[in-house]
């Protein structure tokens, strides 16, 4: 097993902060991820399951073991005339992965096209874009146990998703390393399959009749989503950031309509459940804060939820940020708003 010392992290996390991790390991099968939970490294340490680091903040130098999950494959696993179940190693990069799930016309996750990420990390928060959660397609993930190494199966109701949740957030924070994620996918070519397409939210729509779409296909819901994510979302790639800093908050209906006599253009949506979320980029706007430049960092000038480092920041200045501008917030609206990142 290669564990490597003194690592920089800087390639690995989308937020581009340079930090070391005192050990760091990439597993590459299941095989490897046992051999590896015997070593001291692994035991003696702290662990930190790192996929494509683009839903975390690194604030300081990693005193453990970060185990990077390259685990691969794609493969059918059962098959009916309407659907498919795919189950995906989580070491897959998740956009590669739903392009090849439009190559075959299976349709389920094309509005969650270009998350950026991997595959073991897309239930830990419950992924979502676009109207579509992976909840909706989800059939069931294999995780090791961090200590004991034995592999157990979540289905649905145990993975007790919610709005960026999972229990693997909560009530089993760190005792789990998915390795796999099993999808229900709908075949679309089938005569049979009822399969009916998610357009409604945001510009959808609007940009399929711009592309001069006349009928739905899952390769053009997908171009779609691509065309608008591109036209206000940082790429990590020239601009470090982790995607929405926080997530929407959610009131009570009851607070919302007080809010709404202040603040009259205040844009929203009613959950199912009658509570209203509010989106946390338009808050953030109203303080002020859209395209600001603090030192090394800001709030994006397209999309203020989105925090970036402009080049040399550390962790700890986009974490300064994060507080003055949830401070702000809070001040104004009298509205906490959670960090959707993980903050190490
Ligand atoms: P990492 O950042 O590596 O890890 C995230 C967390 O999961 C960490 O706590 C880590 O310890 C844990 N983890 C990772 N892999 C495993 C595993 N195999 N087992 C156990 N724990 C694990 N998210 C959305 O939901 N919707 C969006 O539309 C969206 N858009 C984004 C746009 C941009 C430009 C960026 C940069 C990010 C965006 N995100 C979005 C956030 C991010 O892409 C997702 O949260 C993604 O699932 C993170 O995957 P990752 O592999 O990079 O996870
Ligand atoms: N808005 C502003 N100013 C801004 C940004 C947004 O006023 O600077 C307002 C606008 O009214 C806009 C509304 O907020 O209509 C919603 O904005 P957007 O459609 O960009 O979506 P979001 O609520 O900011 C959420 C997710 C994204 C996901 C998109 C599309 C969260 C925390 N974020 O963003 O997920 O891609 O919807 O579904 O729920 C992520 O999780 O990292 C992420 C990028």
């Amino acid at each position: 097993m290669n564990i490597e010392q003194n690592k920089q992290l800087k390639p690995y996390n989308t937020f581009g902060i340079s930090v070391c991790t005192k050990f760091f390991a990439e597993v590459q099968t299941e095989y490897e991820l046992l051999e590896l939970q015997q070593c001291s490294e692994y035991r003696d340490n702290s662990v930190l399951v790192l996929g494509g680091g683009s839903n975390i903040l690194f604030t300081r130098d990693f005193e453990g073991l970060v185990l990077r999950n390259a685990l691969p494959g794609i493969s059918i696993v059962h098959e009916t005339e309407n659907e498919v179940l795919v189950k995906v190693a989580a070491g897959e990069v998740w956009h590669r992965f739903v392009l090849w799930t439009i190559e075959r016309n299976f349709g389920g996750i094309e509005n969650l096209s270009l998350i950026p990420g991997l595959v073991g990390a897309a239930p830990m928060q419950n992924i979502g874009a676009y109207g579509v959660e992976i909840k909706d397609v989800f059939e069931e993930l294999e995780a090791v146990h961090r200590k004991t190494g034995e592999k157990q199966k979540f289905g649905l109701k145990d993975c007790e998703f919610g709005y960026r949740e999972s229990v693997f957030k909560n009530k089993l924070k760190e005792e789990f390393i998915i390795t796999s994620v099993t999808l229900r996918l709908a075949k679309i070519s089938s005569p049979k399959t009822n399969y009916r397409f998610k357009t409604d939210y945001g510009d959808i729509k609007n940009t399929l009749a711009e592309m001069q779409v006349f009928d739905l296909t899952v390769k053009a819901v997908s171009d779609a989503v691509i065309k608008i994510r591109t036209s206000k979302l940082p790429d990590p790639a020239q601009l470090g950031n982790a995607g929405s800093f926080f997530k929407n908050p959610v009131v009570t209906k009851q607070r919302f309509d007080e809010l709404v006599l202040r603040y009259p253009v205040m844009p929203s949506y009613l959950q199912a459940d009658g509570t209203v979320k509010i989106p946390a980029g338009w808050l953030i706007e109203q303080c002020g804060w859209k395209g600001k430049v603090i030192g090394n960092t800001g709030a994006h000038a397209k999309q203020a939820l989105v925090l970036v480092n402009y080049g040399n920041a550390t962790g700890a200045e986009v974490k300064n940020l994060a507080l003055e501008i949830r401070q702000s917030v809070k001040e104004k609206f009298g509205i906490e708003i959670q960090p959707e990142v993980n903050i190490v």
